[in-house]
């Protein structure tokens, strides 16, 4: 199949995006598809022109948004292969919306009756006013340490653990550069596992083999340094988990993914506290995908190779 890889773009995970691509790009190739890349640049604007891209695009059997974070795994550039009718890997305008919107993913999940991390979402004058903040704190039973991130995004760019007032303001201030809402969420002792949902061809939607993450003992949390820069943050699969958490991780990420209406893949990332009940942290429409992320690697736990996993999405994608 002639298929587009899209990658880059105007998010902070714009580097992140391009090794996706690249390493998409090239399984696609060995499965036999005849690939071409576009990339957004920094700006967000299409790199060899916009006319040139709408040719390609129109052109071609399926594209791969290999987009992470703003403009493009938030339904804007869905919208745009929409209007161009041209099949795409992945969700929808709406699915990829709500997804990288961590406040609209949580208030969907909690309606659902699905445990997620708790937390507040804090925008406007409260930004600058961490005083409020923590008495907001205080009535929903949330204690420092906690969690301030950046309302959508990913790769835990803007994100701060705060322990007291000075630095909860800093933190405030941080995440709300890159957006207008700011989440503070309790700081979960335990587990960090996620998992991988991806759909098939015929229509069958299954999940791999759940990832623990061991980050970097030497960073504060799993952070953009020990995400990409880090040669000590580990991944274990299968994650050891006994039948009951193993079955609960995969029927809560199979809900997730029915719940926001995805299509194609995602990656559901989990907490899994001391009493052993997981709660959502966020999901992933496009998750990291070089060979070593770990949805391909999840895939692999499931006799899957990287470039099948690609092929299927692109098989899935075409139907
Ligand atoms: N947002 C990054 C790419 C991830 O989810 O893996
Ligand atoms: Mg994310």
């Amino acid at each position: 199949m002639k298929v587009v890889v899209i990658s880059g773009g105007a998010s902070p995970e714009h580097e992140v995006s391009l090794a996706s691509g690249r390493g998409i790009a090239e399984a696609a190739e060995q499965s036999g598809h005849e690939v071409v890349r576009l990339v957004l640049d920094p700006e967000g604007y299409w790199q060899d022109g916009q006319a040139e891209a709408i040719a390609l695009l129109q052109d071609c059997d399926v594209v791969i948004p290999a987009l992470h974070g703003e403009g493009g795994e938030d339904g804007v550039i869905q919208g745009f292969l929409d209007q161009l009718h041209v099949p795409y890997v992945g969700s929808g305008v709406a699915a990829s919306a709500v997804g990288l919107d961590k406040h609209l993913t949580k208030g969907i999940l909690r309606a659902q009756g699905i445990p997620v991390t708790p937390g507040i979402t804090v925008r406007g004058a409260d930004l600058k006013d961490a005083e409020a903040v923590i008495q907001r704190l205080k009535a929903a039973d949330i204690e420092f340490p906690v969690f301030v991130k950046p309302g959508s995004g990913g790769s835990s760019f803007g994100v701060t653990r705060a322990t007291d007032l000075q630095t909860l303001q800093a933190a405030l201030a941080v995440a709300a550069e890159l957006d207008p809402h700011v989440l503070v969420e309790q700081e979960i002792n335990g587990r960090e596992i996620d998992l991988s949902v991806m759909e098939f061809p015929d229509g069958r939607v299954d999940v791999a083999p759940a990832l623990e993450i061991h980050a970097d003992p030497d960073q504060p949390f799993f952070n953009a340094a020990a995400k990409y820069d880090s040669g000590a943050t580990k991944f274990v699969v299968p994650a050891p988990t006994d039948p009951e958490l193993t079955e609960q991780l995969r029927r809560t990420a199979l809900e997730v993914f029915d719940a926001l209406g995805c299509q194609g893949l995602a990656r559901v990332d989990f907490f899994v506290p001391a009493d052993g009940k997981p709660l959502v942290n966020e999901i992933n429409t496009f998750p990291g995908f070089t060979a070593m992320s770990q949805f391909p690697r999840m895939w692999a736990a499931a006799g899957l190779t990287y470039a099948q996993v690609v092929d299927n999405l692109v098989r899935t994608a075409a139907v």
